[in-house]
């Protein structure tokens, strides 16, 4: 990474191609690769129907004790304004609206933000969606935010955290929050499960990564690339959490769905991830 604060930016020329200057090239990749597999996701979630439970339930979308840190930061969230970048399955964006909170909910995936403004309507929540790549938040007004957050793996799909938390900071209303939970750097050199754990790449392989068979981008960044580029944005980090896994499901199945009890699984000697943690949480604010 990089040691400035930048917006990584590919410039072209809009009438050429018909495409918004501000476009990231590799997140139109991933954008792409989204908009094509979220049926997939769509019908999965629709098995269990999870996301049914998360406004009486709200705990159930998060990870890493991400809604303790919100919590501590902004007790009442009646309507706080908040933004949920990354949305995905939104289950975050619906816990946060079931709550009281004004909620904009905004992926870079049209399909995606479809399914998810479906579902709001099924659980009767009023939320904005909007599209717009997070490296950007092209769309969004400065200072309109008190709460930022993203979940579970996003910064997978960033080639350039700098410019997500600079366009992050532009949104935040000053002694605005930046809360997030993402999948911890330290699980990602490893293959499969099991001890002793086998490496199939170094921590420090952070991308960009191709998966086989597929077109999509994923990046693994380190603890380093993901905090040092916040604070340089202007962000004051307040709080880092790393923990380990709650239940065996993380290894067992997609995240989201109902834990499964395999002890075996989280006793870190007969399994080494459990000894490592799972979740980084991060609680920044903007001065
Ligand atoms: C696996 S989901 C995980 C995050 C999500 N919070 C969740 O828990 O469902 C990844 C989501 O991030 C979105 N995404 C990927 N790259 C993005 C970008 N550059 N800007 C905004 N959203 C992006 C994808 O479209 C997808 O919906």
């Amino acid at each position: 990474m990089g040691g400035v604060c930048h917006l990584s930016i590919v410039r072209v020329h809009r009438e050429s191609i018909g495409l918004d200057a501000r476009m990231n090239e590799t997140h139109e990749t991933n954008r792409h690769f989204w908009d094509r597999i979220s049926d997939y996701w769509r019908r999965l979630r629709e098995e269990d129907k999870h996301f049914l439970r998360l406004t009486t339930e709200p705990e159930l979308a998060f990870e890493g004790g991400l809604l303790e840190v919100i919590r501590g930061a902004l007790p009442d969230l009646k309507e706080i304004d908040v933004a949920v970048v990354g949305s995905g399955d939104n289950y975050v964006a619906f816990a946060l609206a079931g709550l009281g909170a004004k909620v904009t909910s905004i992926d870079i995936s049209q399909a995606q933000l479809d399914v998810a403004r479906a579902r709001a309507t099924e659980l009767g929540l009023e939320i904005s969606f909007h599209r717009s790549d997070a490296a950007d938040l092209h769309g969004l007004q400065d200072e309109s935010f008190d709460l930022v957050v993203s979940s579970n793996g996003f910064y997978v799909w960033i080639s350039d955290p700098s410019a997500v938390f600079a366009s992050i900071h532009r949104v935040l209303r000053s002694e605005g929050h930046y809360a997030f939970y993402d999948v911890h750097p330290f699980t990602r050199p490893w293959d499969g499960e099991g001890s002793p754990l086998t490496m199939k790449k170094t921590y420090w392989e952070t991308g960009p990564l191709y998966e086989e068979d597929s077109d999509n981008i994923e990046f693994n960044w380190t603890l380093a690339d993901l905090l040092n580029p916040l604070v340089r944005c202007g962000l004051r980090l307040v709080e880092l959490r790393e923990s380990p896994p709650v239940s065996s499901r993380t290894w067992q199945g997609h995240s989201y769905q109902e834990p499964a009890d395999d002890k075996e699984l989280m006793d870190w000697q007969v399994n080494t991830r459990a000894g490592l943690p799972m979740w980084l949480t991060v609680h920044a604010q903007k001065p």
